[in-house]
């Protein structure tokens, strides 16, 4: 099942004071966690990479590096929480993880169960939303049901969207984005002319959301690997060689000091860029 597309009612619009609240109103936060604060990214997508050698390193199974990175989310949205970030997107399980050994599939899905029936309601009064992106048909119908139920515990006051993708693929989305467009071309809702790229992103997973600002990759490679295709195309990218369930605090601190230190230009000059800046100073 795939959830409809967007800008888009069911989705709740990111309140915009969470992104820089003035210092009296802010959680306190620890002083290397905040380079800069005005440049705290407003949503951040993470591939989780190295779970499994951090427990072969350990002489363990991989599902015990999987476990060991369940503690790692926990801290990252701890850390999201305490900058201010607003969306917070996970690569859990993609459409390509299948083919792994049954037996670490199931153990998977047997984690991604059980930790939702530990944590989904704690989040919730923590004032994080969850969402699922990805294509759940194909999980048992236990977990689906886990997985919509944990969705409807809506915050009352959100702080952060936390998106898990699960059975996704940038490619998928796509075209499913396109699938749907060319129900509404055959309907005749709609006109090819008037498919634009406001009219396509409505289709696509993160409809609500704005863009990622920051993209992380544990595990030393350096590749998207049909992460969000579509919606990376002016992230920042940032790459570490640490394994995900040793990614903690100054992991994230480093990756925002990263973050704050860019310039971001979107096809602009660097001088254009500036003077934008002081214009707005
Ligand atoms: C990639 O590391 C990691 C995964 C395919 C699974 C990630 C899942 C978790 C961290 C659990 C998250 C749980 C929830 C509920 C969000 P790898 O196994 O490919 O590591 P390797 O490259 O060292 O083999």
């Amino acid at each position: 099942m795939r959830l409809p597309g967007r800008r888009c009612a069911q989705w709740p619009a990111i309140p915009p004071v969470i992104r820089n609240p003035p210092l009296e109103q802010s959680p306190p936060v620890s002083e290397p966690l905040l380079p800069e604060r005005a440049r705290v990214p407003r949503h951040i997508a993470i591939v989780m990479d190295g779970n499994g050698r951090w427990a072969e390193r350990r002489g363990r199974p991989r599902a015990f590096g999987h476990r060991a990175g369940v503690q790692a989310v926990r801290k990252a949205i701890e850390c999201c929480l305490r900058a201010g970030v607003e969306a917070l997107t996970l690569f859990a399980f993609s459409s390509e993880n299948w083919k792994r050994p049954a037996t670490e599939v199931r153990a998977l899905m047997d984690l991604f169960l059980r930790s939702l029936r530990r944590e989904a309601r704690e989040l919730a009064e923590n004032g994080v939303g969850l969402r699922f992106i990805g294509d759940r048909a194909r999980f048992s119908p236990e977990l689906q049901a886990q997985m919509a139920s944990a969705e409807a515990l809506a915050p009352q006051a959100l702080k952060l969207t936390l998106n898990i993708a699960v059975n996704y693929g940038g490619r998928w989305d796509i075209l499913e984005a396109t699938r749907a467009l060319a129900r509404e071309v055959a309907a005749g809702q709609l006109q090819p002319e008037d498919i634009d790229q406001a009219r396509f992103e409505c289709h696509l997973s993160l409809a609500a959301l704005p863009e990622p600002d920051l993209f992380i990759r544990t595990g030393g490679e350096a590749r998207i690997s049909n992460f969000l295709l579509w919606h990376l195309a002016y992230t920042e990218l940032h790459f570490t060689d640490v394994l995900w369930p040793d990614f903690g605090e100054a992991d994230f601190a480093a990756a925002l000091a990263e973050y704050a230190a860019r310039e971001r230009r979107f096809g602009l000059t660097g001088a254009q860029v500036r003077a934008a800046g002081a214009a707005h100073a």
